[in-house]
């Protein structure tokens, strides 16, 4: 437990409120009906993700704190994404320059927060397209920063690890305040302003999901913020069926939270996400910088392949009809 302080390690692992929707995704509620008499010799584990190709369908979530993780930040994440085949969602609040993940191969999009003023949002965009970002991914589940317990790290971290992607003096400007009003316009607006297409992460709702389909989304993302906004909120295990079935294919659905091996990625596919993201894992493989990333990638790739196989699934196609959630337990 060296590396980094306890204020940092806090931060990383703690939810909201309590803790409850923290440690409670909801895989371990999914159980398996698996296939048998069906040749698995050969697992495919292939995904799409908007037109790139990744190796297993699991991609990397945004994580703020990078750097302060390791003195190689994002751009050890970046390099072991890159070697792995795996996808990377970067915060707008990483303490790296767009251009620099970029330069190290790696397939990403852009994690966005809007501000109360639209306009002020326009540079960091920019600049992310410009990098060669391939997506931008909308946050919606933060009009306000959920409360958490213990001092805060943003209160005692370098601020030149964080947020160097934004204009000096953003954060004194009127309007910069996370928006409180953010609607299914902002969707549209957001995919004039970058020509991108626009992920909407944070639904837990079929409705929601209903409205930001219809609001031209390429992609639908189950997540409670690991338990670090609203807590108490739906398990992600449990609210995802009724989003994928709204969707109907319509657009990916994408789903994260307490994902951590890989019965919970078969889980999550089974259950109709075209792929799980991952946050606390890689944030805490870090620690042993890039090496410490490849290799949890691989491991969760290698978990994901036996799970399928002892499923009887040999593609995600397969897996659609393995899985049944089970009510949670009363409490
Ligand atoms: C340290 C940390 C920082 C995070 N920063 C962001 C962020 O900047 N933007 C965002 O949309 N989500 C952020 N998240 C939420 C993750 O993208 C993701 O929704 C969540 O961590 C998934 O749950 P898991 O950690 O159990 O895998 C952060 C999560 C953690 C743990």
């Amino acid at each position: 437990m060296t590396g980094f302080d306890q204020v940092l390690r806090d931060y990383l692992v703690d939810g909201a409120g309590e803790g409850t929707s923290a440690v409670e995704a909801g895989w371990s509620d999914v159980r398996f009906a698996p296939h048998v008499l069906r040749d698995v010799t050969k697992v495919d584990l292939e995904a799409d993700l908007l037109g790139t190709s990744v190796r297993a369908p699991f991609a990397i979530a945004p994580t703020s704190l990078q750097r302060a993780v390791h003195p190689e930040g994002d751009l050890a994440m970046a390099r072991a994404c890159a070697a792995e085949g795996v996808l990377l969602v970067v915060s707008s609040n990483t303490g790296t320059p767009f251009a620099g993940i970029s330069a190290t191969g790696v397939a990403w999009w852009l994690q966005v927060y809007l501000p109360a003023d639209r306009a002020l949002a326009i540079p960091l965009l920019e600049r992310a397209v410009a990098a060669g970002a391939g997506a931008v991914v909308l946050t919606v589940d933060t009009p306000v920063v959920g409360s958490k317990r213990g001092p805060s790290v943003w209160d005692s971290v370098d601020p030149s690890l964080v947020r160097v992607n934004f204009d000096p003096g953003y954060d004194d400007l009127p309007g910069s305040q996370k928006a409180t009003d953010l609607g299914p316009d902002d969707i549209g607006w957001l995919a004039a302003r970058t020509g991108l297409p626009v992920v909407v992460k944070g639904v837990l709702r079929d409705d929601d999901a209903r409205r930001a389909v219809d609001a031209g989304v390429s992609a639908v993302w189950v997540s409670n913020h690991g338990g670090r906004q609203l807590d108490r909120a739906l398990r992600t295990a449990h609210a995802l069926p009724a989003v994928a079935r709204e969707v109907g294919g319509a657009v990916p659905v994408y789903v994260d939270g307490g994902v951590r091996c890989g019965l919970d990625v078969l889980a999550a596919v089974a259950l109709g996400a075209d792929a799980a993201f991952l946050g606390r894992q890689p944030i805490l493989a870090l620690e042993q910088g890039e090496a410490g990333v490849a290799s949890y990638l691989r491991r969760l790739r290698d978990e994901t392949t036996e799970a399928f196989r002892l499923a009887g699934c040999s593609d995600v196609a397969d897996t659609r009809d393995v899985a049944v959630v089970l009510p949670p337990k009363a409490l």
